[in-house]
């Protein structure tokens, strides 16, 4: 994907996008049950774009996205919610600093994608939801990027998008609680 593609099409992005993105949002919601995160808990969004996806959630909320065009205009229109422009493959964040990190319909597009979703690891304390688009050429080698790395708890067969809900593996010789 070219570097100022999103840029370009900001300001037309909502009007093509939104319905179809907050229908899977939807989905999500509907599926995540006990995992949605709770009021106090914080959820970073990976490739938040304008912000759809950082929208639906009543809790802590952060998107980072590298199209600074998408990014004023998330901030724009959720001005309590914190955006900033930056890329999955560097998240500047600390360990475990969210409790849940979301990536939907954005893993395709990262650089590395094997760097963007150890990142992700890194960030998360607890929980993902990974979305992916089903026609990318991509697809395969994400998928079993994501089965290697996170524990699947449920996989959503949306129109568009497969969408994985994850959580963390424990690492070998973690007792169980
Ligand atoms: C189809 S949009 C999805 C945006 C948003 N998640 C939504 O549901 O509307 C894909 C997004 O991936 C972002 N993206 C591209 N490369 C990225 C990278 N290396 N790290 C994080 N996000 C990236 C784009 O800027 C774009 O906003």
């Amino acid at each position: 994907m070219e570097d100022k593609f999103y840029d370009e099409i900001a300001q037309g992005y909502d009007s093509l996008h939104m319905a179809e993105q907050l229908q899977k949002m939807t989905m999500i919601i509907a599926d995540m049950g006990a995992d949605i995160p709770k009021k106090n808990e914080k959820l970073l969004d990976v490739g938040c774009g304008t912000g759809i996806s950082t929208s639906v959630w009543n809790c802590d909320c952060t998107g980072i996205d590298p199209s600074e065009e998408l990014i004023e205009i998330a901030q724009k229109k959720q001005p309590k919610k914190k955006f900033l422009v930056g890329q999955a493959e560097e998240l500047p964040f600390p360990d475990k600093s969210f409790d849940v990190v979301i990536c939907i319909t954005a893993v395709h597009n990262f650089k590395d994608i094997k760097k963007g979703l150890m990142e992700m690891k890194r960030v998360c304390k607890d929980r993902l939801v990974i979305s992916v688009l089903k026609r990318s050429q991509k697809l395969e080698e994400i998928e079993k990027l994501i089965i290697i790395n996170f524990k699947i708890k449920k996989i959503i067969m949306e129109e568009k998008d497969l969408i994985f809900l994850c959580g963390l593996r424990q690492p070998p010789g973690t007792k169980h609680a």
